[in-house]
């Protein structure tokens, strides 16, 4: 279990000041300028050492992301973007901080923007995240009147921090799709390359970062490298916000020790499962985009990047979505993707009528009303997404589904039968009504 004196979100309930007074005491803008006087390269040769990776759900090593800025600007301004639109379904870790302990996220702006050569930085807010905003940038305009932001600092670094407000849209937390709407533009995924590290926010070059990769920043630089890298182990080093939610006692986001097994988290942290561990029926680990597990994978899984790959998931959010055997899997998985064709943004071929598809044969799967012989062809549509897209919200897409069919084909075909047998067993008559 994570030892109190190694939390990084010493105020993630709000029981504290999260205005800069409490901050200060919590040990944020403690000697922030002998930080940035190390040097850029230096910051982010730490960050790397560190280990972090992004906590946005791809899990990009973070120093190195910030690596390939351009160390010398050709004249145009570079930008750091903080991905701040949470809205992966389960996932409720940013808001936490950006309401109970803005000013983590306010000074790592100042760091990373530092690191990277960008002296101006946007955060792009949830549309639906209105006490949240108001905190921040109720922590910003402290931050400017401290001389903490903007020019003639306290550090001696000019930095300029800009809070922005989406109008609520799931792809807009695709980094691409967010940088067109923090522009102004409908908000669509652009494909890649260019990378914002090269062609990003105005054309300029952008690094966009998660709001919990930005927060722990001014810890590792004032704790070290060393000390991050302890908790956990290699490649999946750290603490993490995880959010737990569905058929648990106590939802709750907490914060642990990066591969701290599963059952531990939930039982420990969330009153365990509703009914008791057997009630079990399987747990996603990462957020909706994130493949199922099913309860015999559950119980010491390590929910850290390498441990959830492992049983072919992904630790995605760390949103662990519990369900017990009272679930409709294939209904839920539906309901999935019934989310999921709502949000696709309409660009690509596969992702525009592949999301409908798939919801339409889980919907008639999950009342048994389709034909065995539809659950590979099933299996090959969500092959035809994946991959095969401007953004990684294909991915995301199909990925529940072949998980459902990975661990569920047994029940998805037993409904089938069941279906099958009763529409044979009825009259002529009955059934020709
Ligand atoms: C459909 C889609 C939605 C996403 N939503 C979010 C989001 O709400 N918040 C977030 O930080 N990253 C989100 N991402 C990931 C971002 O594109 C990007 O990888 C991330 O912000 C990088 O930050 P990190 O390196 O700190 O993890 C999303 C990606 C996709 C494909
Ligand atoms: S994969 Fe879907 S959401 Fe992403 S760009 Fe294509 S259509 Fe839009």
């Amino acid at each position: 279990m994570l030892a109190d004196k190694d939390r990084i979100f010493r105020n993630l309930y709000g029981l504290h000041d999260w205005g800069i007074a409490g901050a200060r005491r919590r040990g944020s803008w403690d000697a922030t300028a002998a930080i940035l006087a190390k040097g850029r390269d230096a910051i982010i040769n730490e960050i790397k050492a560190s280990g972090l990776r992004g906590r946005g759900g791809a899990g990009f090593p973070s120093g190195l992301k910030w690596s390939f800025m351009p160390k010398q600007s050709d004249g145009r301004p570079q930008y750091l973007v903080v991905n701040a639109d949470e809205s992966e379904p389960g996932t409720c870790k940013d808001r936490e901080i950006m309401r109970h302990d803005p000013h983590l996220l306010v000074e790592g702006c100042l760091i990373a923007g530092f690191a990277m050569g960008a002296q101006v930085g946007y955060i792009y807010v949830r549309g639906e995240f209105i006490r949240e905003r108001e905190h921040l940038e109720a922590a910003v305009e402290e931050a400017y009147a401290q001389r903490l932001l903007g020019t003639n600092t306290v550090h001696g670094y000019d930095f300029d921090l800009h809070v922005h407000h989406g109008a609520g849209a799931y792809i807009c937390g695709e980094e691409t799709a967010l940088l067109e709407s923090l522009e102004g533009k409908k908000g669509q995924p652009r494909l890649k390359p260019p990378f914002p590290a090269n062609v990003g926010l105005y054309g300029c070059p952008t690094t966009v970062n998660n709001v919990e990769t930005i927060a722990v920043v001014p810890d590792i630089m004032r704790r070290g490298a060393a000390w991050f890298s302890s908790l956990g182990r290699p490649n999946n080093t750290g603490t993490k916000l995880y959010c737990i939610s569905g058929h648990v006692e106590n939802p709750c986001t907490v914060e642990e020790v990066m591969g701290v097994p599963l059952r531990e988290l939930i039982d420990r942290h969330a009153g365990g499962v509703r009914g008791g561990w057997n009630n079990l029926l399987a747990v996603i680990p990462g957020g909706s985009s994130m493949p199922l597990v099913p309860a015999a994978q559950c119980e010491t899984l390590p929910m850290d990047f390498d441990g959830c790959l492992s049983v072919k998931s992904s630790l995605g959010t760390a949103a662990v979505i519990v369900m017990d055997k009272s679930t409709d899997i294939i209904r839920a998985m539906a309901r999935i993707s019934y989310f999921y064709k709502h949000e696709s943004c309409g660009q690509c071929t596969p992702c525009r009528e592949g999301m409908g598809w798939m919801w339409r044969v889980l919907t008639r799967m999950a009342e048994g009303r389709a034909q065995r012989r539809e659950i590979d062809m099933l299996f090959e549509v969500t092959r035809q997404i994946e991959g095969h897209t401007i953004c990684a919200f294909g991915d995301g897409a199909a990925w529940p589904v072949q998980g459902l069919l990975r661990h569920f084909r047994g029940e998805i075909e037993r409904r089938i039968d069941e279906y099958t047998a009763r529409a044979q067993s009825r009259p002529v008559s009955e059934a020709a009504e």
